[in-house]
């Protein structure tokens, strides 16, 4: 079957078999390894990115369900060669370890903060509920979400094309 869809901005058609998920047309199809696969039981988030604005983990989507759809994957958070705030305040807090939850870490904190620019740590803890990081630990991610919070001056480019998202962990395993 044909797909179609809007992966960072950009309009892509593949074919592909009708059980392909998500997480591996982005991956295997697309090219775009940012978006990791960490487990059979759709429960470590690591492979979370943007559809319409709203984290989803994409190994509980087929690719067929995101035909027609925006994605967004975390090479999509930088723009015009800027990082996303939310990319900076990983790096100015020591947000990441090893480095493999972080792009679905990045991803459900950009939704996050495009519908509530400016949350406490226990909508930063609720939004990243649904994710586990195996290394770093919590304090220093939300640390880095409030980073970003708190320097929204450039994120005028990085959030632009961005949807709103929800944040709880609910709605990160549609
Ligand atoms: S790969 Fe673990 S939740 Fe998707
Ligand atoms: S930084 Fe290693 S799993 Fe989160």
């Amino acid at each position: 079957m044909q797909v179609s869809m809007t992966v960072n901005g950009e309009a892509v058609t593949r074919d592909i078999e009708p059980r392909v998920l998500l997480v591996h047309f982005i991956r295997e199809n697309l090219g775009l390894t940012g978006t990791h696969w960490g487990c059979d039981t759709s429960n470590c988030g690591t492979c979370v990115v943007l559809m319409d604005g709203q984290p989803v983990k994409s190994c509980t989507v087929l690719a067929a369900m995101a035909d027609g759809h925006d994605i967004r994957t975390v090479e999509g958070l930088v723009v015009g060669g800027a990082l996303d705030p939310v990319q900076q305040g990983f790096m100015e807090e020591h947000g990441l370890q090893c480095g493999f939850c972080t792009p679905g870490m990045m991803l459900t904190a950009r939704a996050l903060l495009d519908r509530n620019p400016h949350p406490d740590d226990s909508e930063i803890r609720q939004a990243i509920s649904g994710q586990i990081c195996r290394c770093t630990g919590y304090a220093t991610i939300v640390r880095s979400v409030q980073w970003a919070a708190a320097h929204p001056a450039v994120t005028d480019t990085a959030a632009d094309g961005a949807g709103t998202g929800e944040s709880n962990s609910e709605e990160v395993t549609a």
